[in-house]
């Protein structure tokens, strides 16, 4: 098993960034906000606990996140490559994945920070658009869909994501900066961080990321 993770602030490009990295590679991408979406949608037990939090902009707790991600690499087989998303979030979360990752005989092998500017993650999360039925990500003037309101790939509705609105983009942004983008520093002692600008275009980030984890091994 392999495990990388794509971290970084809301906005950063996590989930575009995946969706290309998905497209090109084995990965298979693993991302607590979107689980947790789904669980909301559903109105499983998980969506009827996390909802509250998403919805003012605060972090689920960590003994649901950690069950979820559990409940999925259970699932997974011996040979699988995951791409973590949005996960690990806080220190606890951090611990919990490397002892996943050693009980399953695997190990992170590097960990993506994707920057950008706040001005940046501002303007991209207030214009984003997500397709209800595909999960497929717009942004009204950055990655626009031919038709507006409607998804290319699946004719799809778009719509703004409810933690989308400024007051909550802003509630997030500080509980990134005070709870998770700790994180970096204990990933950079590791030796496993590697920064990559996110503030170019999506290909740019996608291609460069690519080279790294195709690199042949040991070089
Ligand atoms: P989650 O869904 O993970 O949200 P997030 O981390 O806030 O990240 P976003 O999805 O907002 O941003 P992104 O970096 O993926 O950017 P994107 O690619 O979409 O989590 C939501 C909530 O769930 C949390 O607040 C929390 O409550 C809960 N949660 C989730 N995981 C948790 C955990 N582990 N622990 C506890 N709670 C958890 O891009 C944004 C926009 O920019 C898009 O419109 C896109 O089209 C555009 N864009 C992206 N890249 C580019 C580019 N290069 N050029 C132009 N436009 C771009």
């Amino acid at each position: 098993m392999k495990a990388i993770i794509l971290f970084g602030a809301p906005g950063a490009g996590k989930g575009t960034i995946a969706e290309g990295i998905k497209a090109a590679s084995p990965f298979i991408h693993i991302s607590t906000g979107d689980m947790l979406r789904e669980a909301v949608k559903q109105g499983t037990a998980v969506g009827r606990e996390a909802e509250a939090y998403m919805k003012r902009g605060e972090l689920v707790p960590d003994a649901t996140i950690i069950r979820i991600v559990e409940e999925r690499l259970d699932k997974g087989g011996k040979d699988d490559a995951y791409m973590f998303d949005g996960f690990p979030r806080t220190d606890a979360q951090a611990r919990l994945l490397d002892e996943s990752l050693a009980r399953r005989g695997a190990r992170l092998d590097v960990v993506f920070q994707l920057a950008a500017p706040r001005e940046l993650l501002m303007a991209r999360l207030t214009g984003r658009r997500v397709c209800r039925k595909c999960g497929a990500s717009y942004h009204t003037i950055n990655i626009p869909p031919k038709r507006e309101g409607v998804c290319d790939r699946c004719g799809g509705e778009l719509y703004q994501r409810p933690d989308d609105q400024e007051s909550t983009i802003l509630k997030r942004l500080d509980v990134y900066d005070q709870q998770t983008q700790g994180l970096i520093q204990y990933y950079a002692k590791r030796g496993v961080l590697v920064t990559v600008d996110s503030a170019r275009p999506r290909q740019d980030t996608v291609a460069e990321i690519l080279r790294y984890v195709q690199r042949p091994a040991g070089s």
